[in-house]
């Protein structure tokens, strides 16, 4: 086989990003990694992977990264330009432009970035999104709001984490919403998808999934971000042939089709009515965050930072798709504020879970506290998997309300 070589953008962070480095080294492609973490601090496991680096001061200064990286290849063709961390996405697309490297280009990434833009594009292609409107002033926002009714949802176009994100009732919210919000220098006002919420990833070959999933959240992503004391839960569906998922699969596929999918992984997330109808949320070029390739593989028990190098690199995808478990994550976060002093109910929950318990990354005593408002992850999370949706559903709200960490 001819070599491949490939320019990964991001190879240390976010951490899960290592694993992809090792995915492309296993399926035997050279990688050109660039980042900003100096060369000398590159942690072994992603040194030993890397066939060379380049240390940028800073990464999300594309033009200044798009220069030092043509300098340094000096025209050595690159037969791959890829990132899973979805800020430099676009910047990916744009070297690929630049160099005429195969993949997604800039226009068609846009598509996956740019809010309005990809919600204009699956509704042209006849898809059902919510309807909203893009509005830079106050006024825009009310007239908006008159439209469409209430409830609502007001968020900025470039958005992530559902930060600046509201539920709007009535018309006296909206006005305490568009002074929350007066930062935000455009927004969106939507009309608001009452539901279920799920998501629909891939790994796609030329635009076709070679590995599907749907996970659904409990609660709603904007629920579980508005409360402290829930710990949010996502799980996996085991079973993709229910009929409450078929619209769901269906849209995903024509959303792909839409905005032109190419190679690699794509998470999008949707609403499920309750009249059944699938509605499109939004959809990213890149992998879902918060471990959810973790549980993908513990669902199938197989390794999707390889395989979806392979598929990006060859074109192929080796491992089995069939379904075994329902896999769930369980995000906890501390009561009180500061150091974790305390970790209740662990033991309980591993003699109650047996071989079901994966996965354990709970914070332990001593260490601080992280934002919940900043990362799903919290203070940590434990997974668990069953065949059987009831019994994953149940072990999982178990986690949820007998593991307890205390800070203080
Ligand atoms: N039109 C809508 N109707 C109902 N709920 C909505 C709507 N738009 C957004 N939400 C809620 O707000 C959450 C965040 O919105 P969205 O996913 O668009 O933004 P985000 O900031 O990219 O979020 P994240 O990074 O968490 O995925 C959604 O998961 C959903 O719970
Ligand atoms: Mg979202």
């Amino acid at each position: 086989m001819p070599a491949i070589d490939v320019l990964y953008l991001a190879p240390t962070y976010p951490p899960e990003m290592r694993q992809y480095v090792r995915g492309l080294s296993e399926v035997g492609v050279r990688v050109f990694g660039v980042g900003d973490t100096p060369k000398h601090a590159l942690p072994p496991d992603v040194a030993r992977h890397l066939f060379a680096y380049l240390e940028v001061p800073r990464l999300l200064d594309e033009a200044a990264v798009l220069r030092a990286s043509t300098e340094w290849l000096r025209g050595r063709h690159i037969d791959r330009v890829l990132t899973n961390w979805e800020p430099l996405v676009l910047l990916a697309a744009r070297m690929r432009d630049r160099w005429g490297v195969p993949g997604m280009s800039e226009d068609v990434a846009r598509g996956f970035r740019d809010k309005e833009l990809m919600k204009s594009r699956v509704a042209a292609a006849g898809l059902r999104v919510p309807r909203a409107h893009r509005c830079l002033t106050v006024t825009r926002v009310r007239e908006a709001a008159e439209e469409l009714g209430y409830p609502l949802i007001v968020k900025p176009i470039a958005g992530a984490g559902s930060a600046d994100t509201y539920r709007v009732d009535d018309a006296a919210a909206l006005e305490r919403v568009i002074r929350a919000v007066g930062h935000v220098p455009e927004v969106s006002v939507e009309e608001f998808i009452d539901g279920r919420e799920f998501t629909f990833d891939t790994v796609c070959i030329e635009g076709r999934p070679v590995f599907e999933n749907v996970a659904e959240y409990l609660p709603r992503p904007l629920v579980a971000r508005s409360i402290e004391s829930l710990s949010p839960v996502i799980i996996t569906v085991r079973d993709h042939s229910q009929p409450h998922l078929a619209a769901g699969l269906t849209l995903g596929r024509q959303v792909l089709d839409a905005l032109k999918m190419h190679d690699g992984f794509t998470h999008m997330e949707w609403f499920l009515t309750s009249s059944q109808e699938a509605v499109f949320g939004e959809i990213g070029a890149r992998p879902g965050g918060a471990h959810l390739v973790d549980q993908m593989n513990f669902t199938c028990d197989i390794d999707l930072f390889r395989e979806w190098a392979r598929a990006v690199c060859w074109h192929a995808f080796e491992a089995p798709t069939t379904r075994k478990y329902n896999a769930a994550i369980v995000f906890k976060r501390a009561v009180g504020q500061g150091r974790i002093h305390a970790l209740e109910g662990l033991d309980g929950f591993r003699q109650r879970a047996g071989h079901w318990l994966v996965a354990d990354q709970l914070l332990r005593p001593g260490a601080p506290r992280r934002n919940w408002k900043h990362t799903l992850i919290s203070d940590g999370f434990v997974i668990v998997r069953h065949p059987d949706w009831d019994e994953a559903k149940r072990l999982a709200f178990h986690a949820a309300h007998d593991i307890m960490l205390r800070a203080g």
